[in-house]
């Protein structure tokens, strides 16, 4: 089976944190199991490049758009690259593929009467000359009158209600004090879709809270979307208009298929054939739901396009229990956290908390050390560095033909493993692999190959020895997509090629380097600083 997977396209403004870490390790992780278990898997992902901050934040810095952008995207596929993710192309929203394919969307849904114009009324900033969204006007909330509220929601009493019915309104942007002023927008009839939705949400997507959610969102009623915004503004403009462009939003789904578009080019290969022949899954956050279950699916329809496969929504990521926030001083940047440990073990981390659940999940530092130290080091590597060295010593490096009982009894577990990476279960996986571990270091603890050794039993210690690295050797396969760079070391170490799945309970070791230490425990007095050391 061929299958086409996405992580969520970060905005290009602000470099990665660990909160994204977890959602592309989430991805990387399923990608990686996917292709042990013998499936052609690619993995996309691009630049989230318009809207208003990041035209804000280049008027800032005094650059352009185009400029920042790119150097993010620069930024961001490093960061990619700096956590072993196997990706096959990053691109950008801001592209001719996109553009193409974004006006494509555009006119089909306009031919087809999915899209019709309508005056709205909005708050505009005279000194800046621009219309307000609601994230840049404040005021009192019309229902409770709490001070500083943004133009969607308050924070205080949870009402919802629109920009308008603020109460001494005031722009973010200049502090000034708002005008209400007529435009022409374009609407996308989400209501025409509706029946479709109904039928297709419940098919890509598969988990019990967000079906919940959904179901909430199709009783309350569908509204149509506005998917245009007046200049200034930085993003494609509507087909036949001067000062009219496309909302961030309506191209930025786009940006999978344009990513995927432009790799088909690059690769000579027919893009059509390619997305239909194939599964279409994205992995998103639980904010933007609405926008890849219901917007997504309709902007597709609209312009017979395959409607993905699947949907696959994660929680949050807190630090030390709370929201990341940089006056809290629990923001941790992508890049920096790599400063105080190696990425397999964010990626073991994360894995061993993330399963089906859109809870959200908690990174802290005590834990991250006691779970590393105890899993990875005390039990996981603590099998090899309590067996290898006799073989060393006492066999010239050869591992024992024929001792693959223990291996063979753990058969079904292996397959437990499989099942529960497949299902995105990765908690689950990893405490599985962690028992095997556990009942394989009992085993040599029992039979206690350095007595054995001692006794001038050789033969019956090698057996020992070998029996507890076959495992060792299978474990490894269930874990690569895990922690991938540790498990290609261990395979060196054990001097095979990189297996997959279809290898496991494989007699193959035979010559096998010397044991050397792989991995390092780590320290709580080497993680003084993390959580300050922000740009
Ligand atoms: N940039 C958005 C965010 O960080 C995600 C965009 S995902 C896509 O919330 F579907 F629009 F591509
Ligand atoms: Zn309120």
């Amino acid at each position: 089976m061929r299958y086409l997977i996405t992580s969520a396209l970060p905005y290009a403004n602000a470099p990665l944190h660990i909160g994204h870490v977890l959602e592309i390790v989430q991805t990387d992780v399923w990608v990686r199991s996917l292709k042990l278990a013998g499936n052609e898997v690619f993995y996309y992902c691009a630049s989230d490049t318009h809207g208003t901050p990041i035209m804000l934040k280049a008027q800032e810095l005094n650059t352009t758009p185009e400029e920042l952008s790119k150097k993010y995207k620069k930024l961001h596929s490093d960061t990619y690259k700096s956590y072993n993710v196997d990706l096959n192309n990053f691109h950008t929203t801001h592209s001719k593929e996109n553009k193409e394919l974004t006006e494509h969307f555009f006119n089909s849904a306009f031919e087809k009467g999915d899209i019709y114009t309508k005056e709205i009324e909005q708050l505009f900033d005279e000194q800046k000359n621009i219309f307000l969204s609601d994230r840049f006007v404040k005021g009192e909330c019309p229902s409770c009158g709490a001070k500083d509220q943004y133009g969607d929601a308050c924070e205080v009493c949870g009402k919802t209600y629109d920009a308008l019915d603020l109460k001494n309104p005031y722009s973010t942007l200049s502090k000034s004090e708002p005008v209400i002023k007529k435009s022409k927008h374009y609407f996308f009839k989400l209501n025409n879709f509706k029946e479709f939705l109904n039928e297709t949400v419940s098919e890509i997507s598969n988990q019990t809270p967000i079906k919940e959610k959904l179901k909430e969102w199709f009783d309350s009623g569908l509204k149509d979307w506005d998917i245009s915004r007046d200049e200034p503004y930085f993003g494609f403009k509507i087909p036949n208009e001067d000062s009219k462009y496309l909302y961030v939003w309506l191209d930025a789904p786009i940006g999978y298929l344009s990513s995927i578009k432009n790799w088909c080019d690059n690769n000579n290969i027919d893009f059509n054939d390619f997305i239909n022949d194939s599964k279409i899954v994205h992995f998103i956050g639980k904010d933007i739901v609405y926008f890849h279950l219901l917007f997504w699916p309709a902007t597709l329809k609209a312009a017979n396009f395959p409607i993905p496969n699947e949907v696959y929504v994660h929680g949050f990521l807190t630090v030390e229990g709370e929201k990341m926030s940089k006056s809290k001083g629990n923001f941790i940047l992508a890049d920096d956290a790599l400063n105080y440990a190696e990425a397999d073990f964010f990626r073991y981390y994360f894995s061993s908390k993330l399963n089906r659940d859109i809870s959200d999940i908690n990174f802290s530092i005590d834990d991250f050390i006691q779970k590393i130290n105890s899993d990875l080091i005390g039990k996981y590597i603590n099998i090899p560095s309590r067996t290898l060295n006799f073989i060393n010593k006492f066999n010239n490096s050869q591992v024992k033909k024929g001792c693959n009982t223990l291996t063979a009894s753990f058969r079904n577990k292996y397959d437990q493993v499989i099942v529960y990476l497949s299902e995105k279960e990765y908690s689950k996986a990893l405490k599985e692999i962690m028992d095997i571990a556990d009942s394989t270091n009992t085993y040599i603890s029992n039979e206690e190959p350095w007595n054995k050794a001692k006794n001038e039993q050789i033969d019956e210690c090698i057996s020992v020895c070998s029996e507890a690295l076959n495992v060792f050797k299978d474990l490894n396969i269930l874990i690569s997509a895990i922690i991938p760079t540790t498990a290609d070391k261990i395979f060196s170490l054990l001097n095979i090629n990189k297996q997959n799945y279809s290898n496991l309970c494989e007699d193959s070791l035979n010559d096998v380097n010397e044991f050397k230490p792989l991995l390092k425990r780590l320290e709580k007095d080497n993680f003084e600083g993390i959580l300050n050391n922000n740009e």
